[in-house]
């Protein structure tokens, strides 16, 4: 069956997305019956392309790989003047639209109108773009109930690494107490290269900068504020909690030299920044954001570069730790697969009944 996609913000994870379509197709269309006809890609800085027939998914990631852009394909290219990301999500019919604007932490626009235009027009969602559910989560969940479509958020926390698919298909019915891990992996990187190599914070972070884990502003990283987003999502999606930014202690990791790396590891410990959500006594969602001296035997302290881990406190299981990759472009564009295929396969079985 054929699924119509429309694409917001095209950059690193859109060709990630692109790639895994064309690596895969074989195995997407015999094993799930699923062909995907991409309509319209529209993004602020290449412009907006649109092809109701689909577009030639290998043409398109050929001209990019040779350094071409969107307006090298040629029929169907309008500049982002011509026609935006608004005029392409009210006049392109399509089921899903993936929103992969950049992340803005802190208005979550463009892309919180994005999602909400896209509701309105009956289009289900997928999205990387953490500035949205951390900030609107309630309301674009309300939005999406009430008109019976879905929306996708894997690729907000452990990019492709499974969290909210796990969560929601494989742990009812746990009850999960408490949410912990890193959830940064430029500032775990930072950290694991300063104590295994000796770097300093600034070599670490700018390997980290030219490795492209960080964020555009690497302050969000360094400070903890992505991490905070991420605790946001947690605490609201899975938690059920109802916090702000405002409700959550943060502390990055710029104060910590060195020495005190050095002086831990002698002692048995290694700092991770630590990301927290857990429910207390009264009930009561408690969040947090800091770096925290691990212990050698905790599973988390093992964690060492880029990768981000999350250990689950849960009533039957006791505690379960994940980790895997938080960034990246194959990673976070198999986070938009996973969605955009639970979707699909959503989708044709309402349509088979
Ligand atoms: N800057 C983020 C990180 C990217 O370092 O983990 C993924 O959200």
């Amino acid at each position: 069956m054929e699924i119509r996609i429309e694409i917001i913000g095209f950059g690193t994870v859109g060709m990630g997305f692109l790639e895994i379509l064309n690596r895969k197709a074989d195995i997407l269309k015999e094993k799930h019956g699923f062909v995907p006809k991409i309509v319209a890609i529209s993004d602020k800085i290449k412009g907006s392309l649109i092809d109701y027939k689909g577009l030639d998914i290998q043409k398109l990631i050929k001209i990019l790989k040779e350094g071409g852009n969107l307006k090298d394909y040629g029929k169907g290219f309008y500049t982002f003047e011509e026609k935006n990301s608004i005029d392409i999500i009210e006049e392109i019919d399509s089921d899903i639209l993936i929103e992969m604007t950049y992340t803005n932490i802190n208005t979550g626009e463009p892309a919180t109108t994005h999602i909400k235009k896209a509701f309105e027009k009956g289009k289900h969602i997928v999205t990387s773009n953490k500035g949205p559910i951390a900030l609107f989560y309630k309301d674009l969940k309300k939005m999406a109930d009430e008109r019976n479509l879905l929306m996708g958020i894997e690729g907000t926390v452990l990019s492709g690494t499974p969290v909210f698919n796990l969560v929601e298909e494989t742990f009812p019915p746990n009850s999960i107490k408490r949410i912990k891990g890193i959830l940064n992996g430029t500032t775990n990187y930072i950290l694991t290269k300063m104590e295994t190599e000796g770097m300093s914070y600034e070599s670490a972070l700018k390997k980290a900068q030219d490795l492209g884990y960080a964020e555009a502003d690497p302050t969000a990283d360094v400070e903890g504020f992505d991490a905070l987003a991420k605790v946001l999502i947690l605490s609201n999606v899975i938690m059920g909690g109802d916090l702000k930014k405002e409700d959550i202690k943060r502390e990055g990791i710029t104060k910590i030299s060195s020495e005190d790396i050095k002086e831990a590891a002698k002692n048995g410990f290694r700092y991770k920044l630590i990301g927290s959500v857990e429910r207390d006594e009264n009930d009561k969602i408690i969040a947090s954001v800091k770096p925290l001296k691990i212990p050698f035997s905790d599973p988390l302290s093992g964690v060492s570069g880029a990768i981000n881990a999350l250990t689950f406190e849960t009533d039957l299981l006791g505690e379960v730790t994940i980790q895997g990759p938080g960034a990246g472009k194959l990673e976070t564009g198999f986070s938009i697969m996973i969605d955009v295929l639970r979707i699909f396969k959503k989708i044709n079985k309402q349509e088979k009944k």
